[in-house]
């Protein structure tokens, strides 16, 4: 069994499993039973200032889009940060730590923007004996109103201005959470570095409305009538977060930044996903929420088995090892050449190929052969697009075959060219490097 122990900013954790900062680690008892269940670490819900909480509404929070099967693909909440006392949350953070000493504790704040707010929390939870304190910039609705949360996190000069009072006045590893409800995830990341952070973690939530109830014509889910914008995640997020994630780790200005990857992680592939693009560690949230703290079981034995076969003896080893393979698209190699190829043993001819290459694609798929269904890609019309390996309800049916290097391409009539060419030389692009 590979050892999964990781180290991320400093902090220690058995394996690179954390729960993001949301409902399942906003108590102790969450806490305490996550970390029987095997989780590596928690970001505790996120805290605010000391006085009254914030107050939830009492209605549906949570929306879900479903497959027709009832899995669930994404998920939107209209939560806010911890509505328990602050008193109560340090005391437990406190108790906790002290029960699993070896587990990663992180805990998550939102006080308002201002330098005397920060300054009063930090000591208060640093007296927990906690490993480190993620910034929450991130939550996109209801405190962002407030003038906390993402409102923070799309301006980068107060990111790197908290950020430095938090290294300032406290002692502990500073990880600040990125929104994603932003242009360009580098700016913020940026910002980040230069305010001294330790990491960041990304993404939060994304701005999202779920739908209408056509027979009231009413927001859905609505809280007595009315709904407002709530935040996305959920495994429809993973690529627009590993896209973020990847973004900051092949960006030079942040080199080196340990990254904390968040967004629709479920299983050990997804992790490998986030940390071969470059994520020290991984936090969830909707999949505990959705199947419960025991996934983390299968995580752990996966990722481990997939380590051992691959002979990775530390997650470490694993950190950003498909980074370099992510490129601007005008570098990418204009003579590589594609086509689709269909296995005629596994294709149980349903036609689904057919109508989309025909209707909005290149008209590359036959329907019959002497008078039988047949499916065949047409090479002199493919070009290799992989619309139809998209829809093919049959796993592994079409596949995309590279041709040789000097093999004709039948669509070009033209031998396929060993040499890399892109855009940035290609003739037809009139801003041609000409060097
Ligand atoms: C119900 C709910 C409440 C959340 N509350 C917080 C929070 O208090 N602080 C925070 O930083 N992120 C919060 N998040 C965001 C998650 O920590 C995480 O960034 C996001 O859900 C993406 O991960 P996932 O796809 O695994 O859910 C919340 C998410 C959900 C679903
Ligand atoms: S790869 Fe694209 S063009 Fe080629 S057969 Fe499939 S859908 Fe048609
Ligand atoms: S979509 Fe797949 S299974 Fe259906 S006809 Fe095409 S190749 Fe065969």
């Amino acid at each position: 069994m590979a050892n999964l122990q990781t180290t991320f900013a400093g902090i220690t954790s058995p394996n690179p499993f954390w729960l993001a900062s949301a409902p399942p680690t906003d108590k102790a008892y969450n806490v305490n039973r996550a970390f029987e269940a095997g989780w590596g670490g928690v970001v505790w819900k996120t805290l605010g200032e000391a006085g009254p909480p914030v107050v939830n509404v009492n209605g549906p929070r949570y929306g879900a889009l479903l497959s027709p099967d009832r899995r669930l693909l994404g998920f939107n909440n209209i939560e806010l940060i911890t509505d328990r006392d602050l008193e109560i949350n340090l005391r437990e953070i406190a108790e906790v730590k002290r029960l699993w000493p070896d587990r990663a504790m992180v805990v998550s704040i939102m006080v308002p923007c201002e330098e005397k707010s920060w300054r009063a929390i930090l000591p208060r939870v640093e007296d927990t004996g906690a490993d480190a304190i993620e910034l929450n910039f991130g939550c996109p609705h209801g405190m962002s109103e407030r003038g906390m949360g993402a409102a923070v996190g799309q301006v980068p000069e107060y990111i790197q201005m908290v950020t430095q009072w938090c290294k300032q006045y406290g002692k502990l590893p500073v990880i600040v959470k990125l929104t994603p409800n932003i242009t360009d995830i580098r700016n913020p990341a940026r910002a980040a570095k230069a305010g001294g952070a330790d990491a960041v973690s990304l993404i939060n939530t994304i701005n999202s409305i779920m739908g209408v109830d056509p027979y009231t014509l009413t927001m859905s889910p609505s809280t007595g009538g009315k709904g407002s914008h709530g935040g996305y995640c959920g495994p429809a997020v993973k690529p627009i977060a590993l896209n973020m994630v990847a973004e900051i780790a092949r960006d030079p200005q942040t080199a080196g930044l340990p990254i904390s990857g968040i967004g629709g992680i479920g299983t050990w592939r997804d992790a490998v996903d986030y940390i071969a693009l470059g994520a020290g560690n991984v936090q969830v949230c909707t999949a505990a929420m959705v199947y419960g703290f025991r996934i983390v079981q299968d995580m752990a034995d996966g990722l481990s088995t997939y380590m051992d076969e691959m002979g990775f003896t530390s997650v470490s080893q694993i950190v950003g090892k498909a980074t370099p393979t992510v490129s601007d698209w005008r570098y990418l190699n204009l003579n590589h050449i594609s086509k689709a190829v269909i296995n005629q043993d596994s294709c149980i001819q349903c036609g689904r190929c057919h109508v989309v290459c025909e209707d909005t694609s290149h008209q590359a798929i036959t329907f019959e052969k002497n008078g039988k269904r047949h499916f065949e890609v047409k090479e002199d019309e493919c070009v290799g697009c992989n619309l139809c390996v998209n829809v093919c309800p049959v796993v592994d049916c079409i596949s995309m075959r590279d041709l040789a290097v000097g093999e004709i391409d039948l669509r070009t009539k033209k031998a396929v060219v060993g040499l890399h060419a892109d855009w940035t030389t290609h003739p037809n692009n009139p801003m041609r490097s000409t060097a």
